[in-house]
This record gives structure tokens, sequence and C-alpha cells, in this order.
């Protein structure tokens, strides 16, 4: 589900197994690991984890429907014995402790993030890492049109910038360990591009029938106001990684 970055593997051109192979040199994966997808989507992400190393992931979505395309994914891939996924709240995360818990695009989403790392965070065994990537505004973004589209069509309520999660990360006790701009690495078409799809996406909901379809232009909408606050530099695509003592 996550964001494609031009990937030297394959000419530059953007992928979503680009993010996969940094995290890949980001974090420590061994025989031994254990892993926690905190908002895991349908496990793209903990099966890219389960093929390069012998650590065993457990992941949460709040998606019944994402939780199942994902298990049938591990049984294809006959990694079910090292991969789980389940419904459920990262706010309330499984009792164990990992040593790495992985965030991809799924901060964002909580009401309260501060809460969410501190919860995500009590899970880390000692020396354990957790990964963060996610959509971070810069305090120019603040009270812009865009932004508010973004976060009203992507049901973004309270999104923290870099400097909040670096803030807040510290607070907790952790200890940065890498700080990536990945903004580089994203393709946001063009503006004028942009511009022609957001009224095209404008137009499209006052003709639309149904609740279903309005709130699709709606989200629509929202990834256009995203990559516009890209085009503008006023967002940036991070990836944060902090240990606890
Ligand atoms: C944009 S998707 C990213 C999925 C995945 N991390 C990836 O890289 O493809 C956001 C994910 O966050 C999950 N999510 C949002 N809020 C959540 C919460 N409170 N508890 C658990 N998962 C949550 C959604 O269910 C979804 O799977």
């Amino acid at each position: 589900v996550h964001r494609a970055l031009a990937d030297p593997r394959h000419g530059g051109q953007p992928t979503v197994s680009r993010l996969h192979d940094i995290l890949a040199e980001a974090l420590p994966l061994t025989a031994v690991t254990t892993v926690l997808d905190a908002g895991c989507g349908m496990g793209g992400t903990m099966l890219d984890v389960a093929r390069r190393s012998h650590a065993r992931c457990r992941g949460i979505t709040l998606s019944e429907r994402q939780a199942a395309l994902g298990r049938a994914a591990f049984a294809r891939a006959g990694l079910a014995d090292r991969l789980r996924i389940e419904v459920g709240d990262y706010d309330d995360p499984p009792t164990e402790t990992f040593d790495v818990v992985i965030a991809i695009e799924s901060l964002a989403h909580s009401p309260n993030p501060a809460a969410t790392l501190s919860a995500l965070t009590t899970r880390l065994a000692p020396g354990g890492h957790i990964a963060i990537v996610d959509d971070l505004p810069e305090p120019g973004a603040r009270g812009t049109p865009a932004l508010a589209r973004f976060q009203s069509g992507w049901r973004v309520p309270a999104l923290l910038g870099g400097a909040e999660i670096r803030a807040e990360l510290a607070r907790l006790g952790l200890t940065l360990t890498l700080d990536r701009d990945l903004t580089h690495e994203l393709r946001p078409r063009s503006r004028l591009t942009l511009a022609a799809l957001a009224t095209l996406n404008y137009g499209l909901r006052f003709v639309a029938r149904g609740t279903r379809m309005r709130r699709l232009l709606e989200s629509y909408d929202g990834g256009l106001a995203l990559e516009s606050l890209y085009r503008d530099g006023l967002m940036r695509y991070g990836l944060v990684v902090a240990q606890r003592g």
C-alpha cells in the first residue's frame, strides 16, 4: 500500500520494494528477530522481511479484508508459520515484546500519535528498534488548504512533523539512530497535471451518486493534495529509526 520510490535497481523507476531495501539496510534483522508491523496493510513488508531473514513477524491492521489478503499471501509463500496478521488497534498492541517495531504510513492515521508511539515503544525489547516511515509536514504546510484537503481526504486527524516525532521519541527515552529524508526519491506529478486532476475530481464529486463513490473521490483528492504538498516542498517523506536503551 505504501509509496513507490525511485529504485536504482530498476533504472530509477519507482517501485514499492525500494522502501523494503532501505529498511533492510537500516534494521538489524537476524534469525531470532521478532517484528511487530503496526498498521501492516496486506502484510507486504512482513513478507519481504521474512524472505530476507528468519525473523518472525506479527502484523496489526484495522481492516479484516487486509488481514485476510495478507494471510492468503503468507500461505501461498509458505511463510505462514513465521507471519501472523491480526485485526486490532495499534494503540493496544500485543503484550509480548519485539526486537523491531515498524510503522509505515500508519502513524499518520492515529488520532493521538504521541499515545500511539508510547504504546508501541513499551513493546520494544531492550536494545530494540522502532522504524517509522511517514509523510511529515513542514512547518509551512500548517494552515494551508492543501494540507486540510490531504488530512480530510485520507482521514489523517493529527499529523506530526519530523521534529515532533523525534522529540516524542526522545521524551520516551529512545535514541535516534537514523533520520533519513526520502523525499527526493518520490516522483510527484507536475503541478499542471495535479491541478487538472483536482478540477476533474471536484466536478465528479458533484455528480457522484452514493456516499461510497464520493468517499473514494475525496480520498483521491487527498492524494492529489499530498502530491502538490510534495511539489511545493511543504511535505517530507522520511524514515526515522530510534533505539530503546
Ligand atoms: C496506508 S496503509 C499502510 C500499510 C502498510 N504499512 C504498508 O506499508 O503498505 C495504513 C495502515 O494503517 C492501518 N491502521 C491505521 N490506524 C490503525 C490503528 N489504530 N491500529 C492498527 N492499524 C491501523 C490501516 O489498517 C492500514 O493497514
